[in-house]
């Protein structure tokens, strides 16, 4: 594990509580990034907290729906989510485990929950693609937690690299174009952690357990600190009085236009035009040929 010792942490900008909402067939959950947010936090396009032991406000889950232009990464905290998809992809997401799916040019999927009661946890988010991999070919990977690299630090910060680098240790998965990096980090009390940033890139810190200070702000449970640009910045550090959790997410922003419509993510209307007629016309999920 390579120590880092950053000089110039970066401030928070703003905190943000995100909006209650449900999606899917009645799934509720805490949108922590919002449309509003897009140009902001590029080349993030949303984050999804889901968090209940309540069945009614999950079991219904996702049915079939389509996707086309960016990627979603689903992170579940705690339960059971059955993915199935039109490029032939099955994979069941549990406990710890990492589902990542590069929609491309487009699939229809499905995310339905594996149980009829207890706690259903996760996050969803969702990574735009640079224009000239919009049209791409799907990609699905699943990741066990015990598959996921992980480290511990000497002051006994867990650290799960989904994503990205941190302290020299690579994540499960590396992209390009949009350089992410997504780290689930555990704090024990009166722990802090640094983390490097590439001051151009967006970033934000979202606090799932506990509260955190960064740059002698406090960010309280359930709250996303959206991390300032500047210039000097070299990373952000991470201090916790009693235990926390907390997902740190940073990004190269694309600088692209963005065109949203629900599912699908391009650069231009004309493109998501094409992606309904495409979707209407049953061409969206096909394989290949
Ligand atoms: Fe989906």
């Amino acid at each position: 594990m390579r120590t880092v010792t950053l000089r110039h942490p970066r401030t928070v900008e703003r905190l943000v509580a995100g909006q209650p909402t449900s999606d899917g067939a009645g799934v509720k959950l805490n949108r922590v990034l919002t449309q509003h947010l897009q140009r902001r936090l590029d080349p993030f396009l949303m984050l999804d907290a889901f968090g209940s032991d309540n069945p009614n406000d999950y079991i219904a889950g996702f049915p079939d729906h389509p996707h086309r232009g960016f990627e979603t990464i689903t992170y579940m905290i705690a339960g059971r989510l059955l993915h199935r998809d039109s490029a032939g992809h099955e994979g069941l997401l549990e406990n710890g485990g990492v589902q990542w799916m590069t929609a491309g040019r487009g699939v229809v999927h499905s995310e339905i929950p594996q149980q009829e009661a207890g706690v259903m946890e996760g996050f969803q988010l969702w990574l735009n693609l640079p224009r000239r991999d919009k049209m791409s070919e799907p990609w699905y990977r699943d990741f066990k937690h015990a598959d996921l690299p992980q480290f511990v630090t000497p002051q006994g910060v867990a650290v799960t690299v989904i994503a990205g680098e941190s302290h020299g240790t690579p994540g499960a998965v590396t992209r390009d174009a949009t350089q992410p990096l997504y780290l689930d980090v555990h704090l024990p009390a009166g722990s802090r952690f640094e983390q490097s940033l590439p001051a151009e890139h967006n970033a934000f810190v979202y606090v799932y357990r506990g509260e955190v200070t960064i740059a002698g702000q406090t960010v309280p449970v359930q709250r996303m600190a959206l991390l300032a640009n500047d210039a000097q910045a070299d990373g952000v550090v991470i201090e916790a009085a009693a235990d926390a959790k907390v997902l740190v997410l940073a990004g190269q922003p694309l600088k692209e236009p963005i065109a949203q419509y629900g599912p699908f993510v391009m650069n231009t209307q004309e493109e998501i035009y094409q992606a309904l007629r495409d979707f209407r016309d049953g061409h969206l999920g096909e394989n290949a040929a």
